[in-house]
């Protein structure tokens, strides 16, 4: 089922020609939300626009925050007065895990809260009442404080796999004003280590196991690895607290380290009952951390508020996720990522709705799991990445229409979605009966930024729609000057304003907080105008006649892969710690499934011999350092780096070698005769592999070519 070409009148259309678009790529047609869901939308009434418009700011925010219960109300809605450092909601006091938790028992105390699918498919699902669920939150908080020896403001560190621990772990810590900081389990034991360093935690929260691809994963390994990666550093970490994936049998290997290593299931009978009175928080403490990458090598700790965040989860949960509390909402990330923490916990527990948790891969045991889950459970929200829905469109283009689900409301995030992808998604996962919303945000934003409102704005593939309620994009070019929309000219999207989601600073980095996000385009650093802030989001994109945003992707040195941000120097600083490197420079390739993956090029250190070997080393140690999802494609030891004159490896033109594009000008560098050897090399060792890539877009043309410009 196909929707018609025609723009619904609500289409807010500008007057530039269709052909003038055309010009860099072909319009995508609208598609008008299904009447079915406009009818029971929470957003239905274009209304809402006017409410949230620019005149309103910031006071329009207070219908977001009046969602949640507050202890005490707040005086100052926005304040400003000390840029970028924006505080929203100031004298408000709340507590997340009320909010999430205890305001539901009245009404809903054995309403699922979550339901936990483990991914052994003969593993009973696990259903999590809000009852349950607050008794649950209530023991490990009082854990946390009388074991722990936690209080407000201290951090926590986790390295959790997606298991209903991890959200109780989340909500214990907001019961006592504590930051919780979890790490992707996916992560390296090294990259845990470096994030408890980071934020100074003593206490690290992890499980012994998990299951993924119907193996169960030795995960407790980990936690001892990150333990001596902090000692190196510095760190002593007081305690382990290990979760047990079948409680009272462990499933690792790695030995319990007495007095520092400790059995959750264990400790917990003497905390069984106990009720921990909730620490009434300032809206501006912070709530969690949340790393990610950037530029240098340094993660980067995203510091979210409590009222703020929780307020723009809330309300963008209920208007852009369309969240009832009678849906049952499924989000297919993993909680590792902000989407986990805003679209699987905050947001929806929030608004007292169930929410549904996988554990393992989304393939197992076959590409049918994703469609008989909802049939089964009865999930009419679904959400999920690019991804995920390219590899399930590989390996089951039929199986949706086997199973017997309904989904009003389908979200997809992360990454550029081709419209062909789109397509997929919309006529055969939602059966044409599914609201979709694309979804632009970061790690940095809380919540989205760019998507349409299901009921109001109609869909266009491969276009994320205009700024949320309350976000005011704007495109500048290079020097600051305004990329009108429908000019067809790609630049840097920014946020022309503060919002109550923003994350309030990067952990113990404040200089590269300001640095990296308003240095660029700030007017004027002495104004306390917010007008002269605008929010730098490193991020190419193009916005049509209509208004919509089309995401091109990272303008820094930053990679995505399955919608996973890698930082260039972070697996290049991982590659040179094998002996025999001397310098190494990752770039992106374009893979059909996983959007983009990552190539190393290496040089060795004089008088050493290149051998597989020492590839296999390279790839290890990314493994080591990052993880498995940054394990690179290849990895090619070359005889030496294209570098311009002052030493810079260019990065773009061995960008364009393994994307097999044009190299562009090299006459700048100081060794241009390298770049032939490498090409000859590479692309003969590429073609007989198969690894030939499609033909790219010009807009891929245009990324690759860019490749290393940040810096
Ligand atoms: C990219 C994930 C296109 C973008 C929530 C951004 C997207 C980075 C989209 C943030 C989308 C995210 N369309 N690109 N709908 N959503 N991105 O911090 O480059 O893991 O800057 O947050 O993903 O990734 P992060």
């Amino acid at each position: 089922m196909r929707a018609g070409d025609e723009a619904p009148s609500s289409a807010p259309i500008a007057d530039v020609s269709e052909a003038q678009i055309a010009v860099h790529w072909r319009e995508e047609e609208y598609f008008p939300p299904p009447p079915a869901f406009v009818a029971q939308a929470n957003a239905s009434d274009p209304a809402i626009l006017e409410r949230f418009s620019e005149d309103r700011f910031p006071e329009c925010f207070k219908e977001y925050a009046d969602l949640l219960t507050w202890d005490v109300g707040w005086h100052t809605t926005l304040d400003t007065s000390n840029p970028p450092f924006w505080r929203w909601f100031v004298g408000g006091r709340l507590n997340a895990s009320v909010n999430c938790v205890d305001r539901h028992l009245s009404s809903s105390a054995e309403k699922q809260a979550f339901i936990w699918v483990p991914e052994p498919e003969d593993e009973e699902t696990q259903a999590l009442t809000y009852q349950e669920l607050h008794r649950r939150v209530n023991e490990f908080a009082a854990l946390l404080r009388d074991f722990g020896g936690v209080k407000e403001g201290d951090r926590v560190t986790f390295h959790l796999p997606m298991v209903p621990e991890l959200p109780v772990s989340m909500l214990a810590c907001a019961r006592l004003g504590v930051i919780h900081s979890e790490v992707f389990g996916g992560f390296s034991g090294a990259a845990c280590g470096h994030r408890i360093v980071d934020s100074g935690s003593r206490i690290l929260v992890t499980m012994d196991a998990y299951y993924r691809n119907g193996e169960l994963i030795d995960h407790k390994a980990k936690a001892d690895e990150a333990l001596a990666v902090a000692r190196q550093e510095g760190v002593e970490v007081d305690k382990v607290l290990v979760w047990r994936r079948h409680p009272g049998r462990y499933g690792s290997q790695s030995p319990m380290v007495e007095g520092r290593d400790f059995f959750v299931d264990e400790l917990l009978g003497d905390y069984r009952g106990n009720e921990v009175e909730p620490v009434s928080m300032p809206a501006e403490a912070p709530l969690f951390l949340m790393y990610t990458s950037g530029t240098t090598g340094r993660p980067k700790g995203c510091q979210h508020s409590t009222g703020g965040y929780l307020a723009y989860v809330a309300g963008t949960s209920k208007y852009y996720q369309d969240i009832h509390p009678d849906d049952t909402y499924w989000c297919f990330a993993d909680i590792g990522w902000i989407t986990g923490h805003s679209y699987i916990v905050y947001g929806p527990l929030a608004l007292g709705t169930t929410s549904v948790m996988y554990e393992g891969v989304p393939t197992y045991p076959d590409a049918g799991r994703p469609w008989r889950t909802p049939e089964r459970l009865g999930v009419n929200i679904f959400h999920t990445a690019p991804t995920t829905i390219r590899m399930l469109r590989k390996l089951g283009p039929e199986e949706p229409s086997k199973y017997d689900y309904h989904f009003k409301h389908m979200t997809t995030v992360g990454e550029p979605i081709e419209p062909d992808v789109w397509r997929w998604y919309y006529e055969v996962v939602g059966k044409g009966e599914a609201a979709i919303v694309d979804t632009w945000w970061q790690t940095e934003n809380g919540g989205f930024l760019g998507s349409t409102l299901p009921a109001l704005q109609p869909m266009k593939p491969g276009s994320c729609g205009p700024g949320v309620l309350g976000i005011y994009p704007v495109i500048f070019d290079e020097e600051g000057n305004v990329v009108e929309q429908g000019s067809g000219k790609a630049g840097n999207i920014c946020i022309r304003n503060p919002w109550p989601g923003i994350f309030q600073t990067i952990w113990g980095q404040p200089d590269r907080f300001v640095d990296t996000y308003y240095a660029k385009y700030c007017r004027d650093r002495d104004s306390k105008d917010w007008r002269a802030w605008p929010y730098f989001a490193g991020d190419g994109a193009v916005q049509a006649a209509d208004g919509y945003f089309r995401i091109l992707g990272r303008v820094d040195d930053v990679i995505n892969v399955a919608g996973h941000r890698l930082g260039t120097k972070e697996l290049e600083s991982a590659s040179i710690t094998v002996a025999e490197i001397a310098e190494a420079a990752a770039v992106p390739v374009v893979d059909e499934l996983r959007g983009r993956v990552v190539e190393m090029y290496v040089s060795l250190k004089p008088g050493i011999t290149p051998s597989p070997e020492i590839e296999r080393e390279v790839a290890k140690a990314i493994e080591t350092e990052i993880g498995k999802i940054a394990r690179p494609r290849n990895v090619w030891i070359v005889p030496d780096m294209p570098k311009t004159r002052s030493g810079k490896i260019m990065r773009r033109v061995i960008a364009a070698v393994s994307n097999f594009a044009d190299v562009g000008d090299t006459t700048t560098l100081a060794n241009p005769e390298i770049v032939e050897e490498i090409r000859h090399r590479v692309q003969s060792a590429k073609l007989a592999r198969g690894e030939v890539p499609r033909e790219l877009s010009e807009q891929e043309r245009k990324e690759i070519a860019a490749f290393g410009q940040a810096e």
